[in-house]
């Protein structure tokens, strides 16, 4: 059929019909909140990239997590900026860090909210790699136990979901054995697969005070230029036992969402990452967008991309957007 016996437009004069044909309904249910923690009481110090985003003492993490959990958003992610660095990145790992700390103080509180902890040793090493470093070069294999070590005291603190971010290789099967050999199969393992090596993580690396020292992340983290690679990466996971397959960054890597969610049977997971937060937030504020319409529609486009999942700093805004658009 042609014009003009087919006219497009019949179907969306007006909200009944748009509505009717609609083919991507974001909802709340896909929204994940991350969160910063950082010792201390109190204390809410304001993350300047990331305008609405602090790090928080872990009573202020609780209060966040409560509007999160009001407004229905059924997950958080934690990111915890530790006391001490040091090269081995021993803060991690340990029983008492800012991490394991933060999710045993939130998890009896929200017994419903999937807490999940993002797994990397660049917080906490005093090079900011993700990765022990031998002279200048991040060691794969010595990593390994170290990742294992931090996922299981995430998991044995109550953390329902890890979510490896080091891209390291062989981490998710590492992670995998050491949850199971302690009683803690039943904890899934959300792999940041396909992520890459990307400009994008200026605000958050501010934030997490987690840039590394020398070089760049180039050696361990994906070339912005692969999408073949992404899937190659995913099957390898998947194999080593991951559970949800993430893609980040979200917005220029819309491809690799799409294609990953066409070849894997796994869920996809999209990280809409703090650079991709400040390009919005920025232009909102200059006036040049509507920054709460462009939230929508990026969050949309994520999801018509193919993602199950968005972790999102705009989590709160847009499912207050959500909530508003219903009464
Ligand atoms: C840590 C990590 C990073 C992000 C999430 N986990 C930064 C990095 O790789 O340097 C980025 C998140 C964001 O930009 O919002 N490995």
């Amino acid at each position: 059929m042609q014009f003009p016996d087919y006219r497009p437009r019949r179907l969306r004069q007006n909200e009944g019909f748009r509505r009717m044909i609609r083919e991507t309904l974001l909802t709340v249910d896909d929204l994940i909140l991350p969160l910063f923690v950082i010792d201390g009481k109190n204390i809410a110090n304001p993350i300047e990239s990331m305008p609405g985003h602090y790090q928080y003492s872990i009573d202020n993490l609780i209060q966040q997590t409560q509007k999160a959990a009001d407004l229905g958003i059924p997950s958080v992610m934690i990111f915890g900026i530790p006391d001490k660095k040091d090269s081995l990145a021993s803060r991690a790992y340990a029983k008492d860090g800012i991490v394991q700390r933060a999710v045993s103080a939130i998890k009896p509180k929200f017994p419903e909210l999937v807490v999940i902890t993002d797994v990397c040793l660049c917080q906490y090493t005093d090079h900011g790699h993700c990765g022990v470093v031998e002279g200048h070069v991040v060691d794969n294999d010595s990593t390994l136990d170290l990742l294992a070590r931090t996922a299981l005291s995430h998991a044995k603190a109550g953390a329902d979901m890890v979510a490896p971010s080091d891209m390291m290789d062989g981490r998710v099967g590492e992670i995998r054995d050491a949850l199971d050999e302690n009683g803690l199969s039943q904890v899934p393992i959300m792999s940041y697969a396909a992520k890459y090596c990307s400009a994008f993580y200026g605000p958050f690396r501010a934030a997490a005070e987690s840039a590394p020292q020398f070089g760049d992340r180039r050696t361990y983290q994906m070339d912005p230029a692969n999408a073949m690679e992404a899937v190659r990466e995913a099957t390898l996971d998947i194999e080593e036992g991951a559970d949800i397959i993430m893609v980040k960054p979200a917005l220029p890597y819309l491809d690799i969402i799409s294609r990953i969610r066409d070849e894997i049977d796994l869920p996809v997971a999209a990280y809409n990452v703090s650079g991709e937060y400040a390009m919005i937030k920025a232009a909102d504020q200059m006036g040049w967008l509507d920054g709460s319409r462009v939230m929508m529609e990026t969050l949309t486009s994520i999801k018509r991309a193919g993602a199950d999942m968005i972790l999102t700093y705009f989590a709160l805004e847009a499912a207050e957007v959500m909530r508003n658009s219903q009464s």
